[in-house]
């Protein structure tokens, strides 16, 4: 079944938060000030299971949904991922299943156990190559060549173009934008350059941070010839761009909003959905799962919510119209 929203959007993947946890305390994400040891994160017994986001994923399938991916938090924190992902790899319908890690604990036996369970793509975050700014950026004890040796073992189990997003963030990382470009020249890995987003309510995210796209292509059209390439579907985020080392990618979605073809929901570890990721409200679909209610009922919910859905969050930011500054669900929470 096909289902589509207020403005025609289909719902074709889901973004699925398997942890609110995470051990790195990224400033732009979970800010040591505030994700410190009085920080409540959920208890075990107050996060999906396997079982009930399997169901859900199901039923999602159903509904038209084809891409799912595992986010967090840090998703390798979350014990025996991998038979969470045979199961889903096993569902009628759905064709691709990735994962967005900070990369630190793919070691050598995970990496390959990831592949083998089916997993089959990886996206792994990494802002700076440099000591010092990788250190402050991610507010972790690691340091870029634990995330380097992530990437490695990743390949060494034969993921392919292997994504590494980097959030850009202006005076802060930018001059680090040609650096990862020269480091990844001929890897087969696909640098992703993320503008800054005003995700959640305590990153001080502003404006004056945001090095856009435009200033990005200025910086490595200085270095690199670059020539844009074809989406790879419709409803992707990235926009693709060619050099001499390969592909890189750009994530404008404060200079150049993606929303008309965005047909992505987001489930949250403690079982609620989003219909966007700047949403401020949520469906609480996990006391639906925990009640007697049938597949179908859920189903029929679900149809429902994503007929009212009429969020466009990123255009609303640059038309001002009906833009409005809202009470946001952190990005550790929704899982990006
Ligand atoms: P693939 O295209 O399937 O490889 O995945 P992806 O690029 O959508 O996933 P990834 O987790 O790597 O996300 C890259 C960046 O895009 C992250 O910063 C996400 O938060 C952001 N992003 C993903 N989906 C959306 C969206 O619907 N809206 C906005 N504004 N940002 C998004
Ligand atoms: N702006 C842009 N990207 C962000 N991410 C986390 N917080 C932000 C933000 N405020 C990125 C992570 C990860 C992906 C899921 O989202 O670095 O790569
Ligand atoms: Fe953790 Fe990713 Fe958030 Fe950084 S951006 S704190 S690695 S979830
Ligand atoms: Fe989709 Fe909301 Fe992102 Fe727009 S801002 S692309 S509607 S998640």
């Amino acid at each position: 079944m096909n289902i589509t929203d207020k403005f025609s959007r289909k719902l074709r993947d889901v973004r699925i938060s398997v942890t609110d946890r995470c051990n790195f305390r990224c400033a732009y994400c979970m800010p040591k000030e505030v994700f410190d040891s009085n920080y409540k994160f959920f208890k075990k017994k107050e996060i999906l299971s396997f079982e009930e986001i399997i169901r859900l994923t199901k039923i999602l399938a159903s509904l038209g949904v084809r891409k799912v991916r595992l986010t967090g938090g840090e998703p390798l924190l979350r014990n025996n991922i991998h038979a969470l992902i045979e199961n889903i790899k096993n569902i009628d319908g759905i064709t691709d299943i990735s994962m967005t890690t900070n990369g630190v604990l793919l070691t050598e036996k995970k990496a390959l156990t990831l592949k083998n369970s089916g997993l089959d793509r990886i996206t792994i975050s990494l802002d700076s190559l440099s000591i010092e700014r990788f250190g402050s950026i991610s507010g972790s004890k690691y340091a870029p060549k634990d995330v380097l040796s992530g990437v490695d073992n990743a390949k060494k189990a034969g993921f392919k173009n292997i994504k590494i997003n980097m959030v850009v963030k202006k005076d802060v990382n930018d001059h680090d934008i040609l650096p990862m470009l020269d480091h990844f020249y001929g890897s087969g890995c696909i640098v992703r350059f993320i503008e800054f987003m005003d995700v959640g309510n305590v990153n001080f995210w502003n404006k004056e941070q945001v090095t856009s796209l435009d200033n990005i292509i200025h910086i490595i059209s200085n270095k690199y010839e670059v020539r844009p390439m074809k989406k790879n579907y419709n409803s992707e985020v990235a926009k693709r761009w060619s050099y001499s080392g390969g592909e890189f990618g750009i994530i404008s979605s404060i200079s150049n909003p993606f929303c008309g073809d965005c047909s992505r929901i987001r489930l949250t570890a403690e079982g609620k959905l989003f219909t966007c990721l700047f949403a401020d409200k949520s469906y609480d679909i996990k006391s639906l799962v925990r009640s007697p209610r049938s597949d179908s009922e859920i189903q029929k919910y679900l149809i429902e919510m994503w007929s009212q859905r009429d969020d466009r969050y990123s255009e609303e930011r640059v038309t001002n119209r009906n833009y409005k500054v809202i009470k946001k669900a952190e990005m550790s929470y929704i899982g990006g």
